[in-house]
């Protein structure tokens, strides 16, 4: 199937994309995924990755230019000469020329100039190793400052994103700014699939709760979910769920799931204060 996509400052990114923290050597699962439709795929130094990814990509057949490759550089190198060769590590384990996303991974606990960092990431795309910059794990105050002195324009914010979570205010501050909201975690790493609101839902729509959790993110304009399975079934599940549309209320009870405690991915001493 043909995902949609959406655009950002010249960047078209795949409305669903695909996860691979925690798949590790995933040469074969990354494959099947790009066989079955997906056409952006989601990796980073940081969760070992990206070696199975480029396998994965040349596996499938799927050509390089069909593909929307996202990496990220972690928060131990953002110093400038560590960026550098952080990337160049990383296409080296892809075996790409070149990625469509570079993102930070994380904001600095170091005190390194945000100005220095993002000199770095805009060189990357000046030597044609990125196509475009982002960010992840970045408040609004940090993507304010990131935007101020990055000499490249950023395209996508990646932040989780859930049923679980509230991100209303980051969610408006990226409309604003014409910024792509890409949705980490967009299942809560499974954690609401017992929920009776969005079984309900899910019955009601002939769908499972994954879908819905999937469809109410693509029905917020900017947002493009990047769910992670090792399972085929659930792969080509997550892929089809733009053949539904949710009301209103349901859209509302959804928004009415979100919860204090909501939040999954908060590594205590990395995490800046959320808003
Ligand atoms: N930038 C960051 O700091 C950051 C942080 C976290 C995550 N991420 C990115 O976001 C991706 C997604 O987040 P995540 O991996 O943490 O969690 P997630 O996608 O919310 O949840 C993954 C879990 O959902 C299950 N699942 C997937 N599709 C399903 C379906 N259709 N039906 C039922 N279960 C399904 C998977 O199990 P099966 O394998 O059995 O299907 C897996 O256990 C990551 O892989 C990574 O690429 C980025």
């Amino acid at each position: 199937m043909m995902v949609p996509e959406l655009s950002a400052h010249g960047a078209v990114i795949p409305r669903i994309g695909f996860g691979t923290s925690q798949l590790g050597d995933c040469g074969e699962i990354v494959a099947t995924a790009l066989k079955l439709g997906y056409r952006h795929v989601d990796t980073a130094w940081k969760y070992g990755s990206e070696q199975g990814v480029g396998e994965g990509i040349r596996l499938s057949g799927v050509p390089r230019k069909d593909i929307f490759l996202t990496t990220k550089v972690s928060h131990e190198y953002l110093r400038a000469a560590d960026f550098a060769r952080s990337v160049d590590e990383s296409l080296k384990r892809l075996q790409v020329d070149y990625v469509d996303a570079l993102l930070v991974h994380w904001p600095t606990i170091d005190n390194i100039p945000l100005a220095e960092t993002m000199g770095a990431l805009a060189k990357a795309k000046r030597e044609g190793k990125t196509r475009h910059v982002g960010v992840a794990n970045f408040n609004i105050a940090l993507i304010e400052e990131a935007m101020r002195l990055c000499p490249e324009p950023l395209v996508t914010l990646q932040a989780e994103y859930h049923p679980y979570l509230d991100q209303s205010k980051v969610l408006a501050y990226c409309r604003s700014k014409g910024l792509i909201f890409m949705a980490y975690c967009p299942l809560a790493r499974g954690r609401m699939f017992n929920d009776p609101v969005l079984s309900e839902i899910a019955r009601g729509n002939g769908k499972t709760i994954a879908q819905v959790a999937l469809r109410w993110l693509l029905q917020q304009e900017i947002v493009a979910p990047i769910p992670r399975s090792s399972n085929p079934r659930h792969m080509a599940e997550s892929l089809d769920v733009f053949n539904f549309s949710l009301t209103d209320d349901e859209m509302k009870r959804i928004y009415a799931l979100k919860r204090p405690d909501g939040r999954i991915a908060n590594p205590a001493g990395r995490a800046p204060e959320w808003d």
